[in-house]
């Protein structure tokens, strides 16, 4: 049976699940958050002198208090970036979206990156253990690093291990927090354990290390999938009470799935593209895409794709930086000069380029994780 007009336009996003087509004005609507504007795209193309081409483009389109981190700009004054990572899978690249803006924010502003690796809430709420998710902790970080980051701009947090840091602050969070407003925010229910109920204070506490550490109000952004909004909705609500600045936030949209769904899947493998793939996994991801390209050959070059719809489009945008290519395959898919199979060959090329990148400094980051570590810069 076809879908409902109302099954169709119903969908949910939780930190847990996307579900249905996302419609993202409605999204940040209903979340309460504030779509980017021009005026604040222009302040920040001011002073980094260009737009990332993630808020080019409407990746990154929603945020909570912008205006805090754009006064700081304008001002020079001190501000920090936050972002974490659940580890317990592989990363594909729809992870490292927001890692890669926030290393152009780290270069173009000269601010510091807080990344808290939630090892912990990982074997709360997923089949892993403990062991598991802190190894994965490591694997991922080594992909954070490989993305360029130099070891005074990024402060890696490995929960089960740094949680000295993080502790005295969770404490402060969690007494302001009451249990009924947990289960609210999260959904939770009573079958839930009281560790997942705990967590939230951990992943809201490092929203406010940079000003214990810094010794100084410190205002933070935080680049993340809109998903994560709960989280900092209730530490935005904390934070004047217990003497911080409110952190803001800016959220970018997902990357969708090869197959055409909202939301790339670490546990449905053939969805996504792996950092670790090999080049003939990427290929054959790439070249079984759900495309916007007519049924025949035929067809296409008479009646030309439709690059809205495809994904491997959607692709280029978030994965390509070269605005001059990415609107030449836009005009050649509606005029029918370029079949799939093409584009999908170029696209391929690209993001070979970027896997080898990532695995070469991979293994440069082997040993040197440790000059990352929170831990081994503040004491
Ligand atoms: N909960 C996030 C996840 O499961 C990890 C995380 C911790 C995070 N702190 C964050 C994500 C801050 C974005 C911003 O992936």
């Amino acid at each position: 049976m076809e879908p409902s007009k109302a099954e169709r336009e119903s969908f949910e996003v939780t930190p847990w699940e996307v579900r249905g087509r996302v419609d993202y004005r409605k999204l940040a609507e209903t979340f309460g958050v504030k779509l980017l504007s021009e005026s604040e795209l222009k302040v920040i193309e001011r002073h980094a002198g260009e737009l990332h081409y993630l808020l080019r483009r409407g990746f990154f389109y929603a945020h909570r208090g912008l205006e805090t981190i754009l006064s700081c700009i304008e001002q020079k004054t001190r501000w920090a970036l936050y972002t974490g990572r659940g580890p317990s899978a592989d990363l594909h690249l729809g992870h490292i979206v927001p890692w890669m803006f926030a290393k152009w924010l780290c270069d173009k502003f000269g601010v510091e990156l807080f990344f808290e690796m939630t090892d912990d809430e990982k074997f709360l709420i997923r089949d892993i253990s403990l062991e598991d998710a802190n190894r994965y902790a490591y694997d991922n970080a080594l992909t954070l690093i490989a993305l360029g980051f130099k070891p005074s701009q990024l402060h890696l947090i490995v929960d089960t291990e740094d949680i000295g840091y993080l502790y005295r602050i969770a404490l402060r969070v969690a007494k302001c927090l009451t249990l009924s407003t947990v289960k609210h925010t999260f959904g939770f229910t009573d079958s839930m354990n009281v560790g997942a109920v705990f967590f939230p204070t951990l992943q809201i506490s490092v929203a406010f290390l940079p000003t214990e550490l810094y010794r100084e109000k410190t205002p933070v952004l935080i680049p993340a999938g809109i998903d994560q909004d709960p989280y900092f909705r209730l530490a935005r609500d904390l934070a004047e009470k217990l003497g911080y600045p409110k952190p803001s936030t800016i959220y970018c949209k997902f990357i969708p799935a090869l197959t055409g769904e909202e939301k790339m899947s670490a546990s449905r493998p053939e969805t996504a593209i792996y950092v670790l793939d090999d080049e003939t996994t990427v290929r054959r991801k790439i070249m079984n895409a759900l495309t916007g390209g007519q049924p025949t050959r035929e067809l296409q070059r008479r009646l030309g794709g439709n690059p809205e719809n495809c994904v491997v489009y959607r692709y280029f945008l978030a994965y390509v930086d070269d605005d001059s290519l990415v609107c030449k395959i836009y005009r050649d898919c509606r005029q029918g000069s370029i079949l799939c199979g093409e584009c999908k060959q170029i696209l391929f090329e690209h993001i070979v380029k970027l896997l080898r990148v990532l695995r070469e400094n991979r293994e440069k980051a082997k040993d040197r994780v440790w000059e990352y570590r929170l831990s081994t810069k503040f004491k």
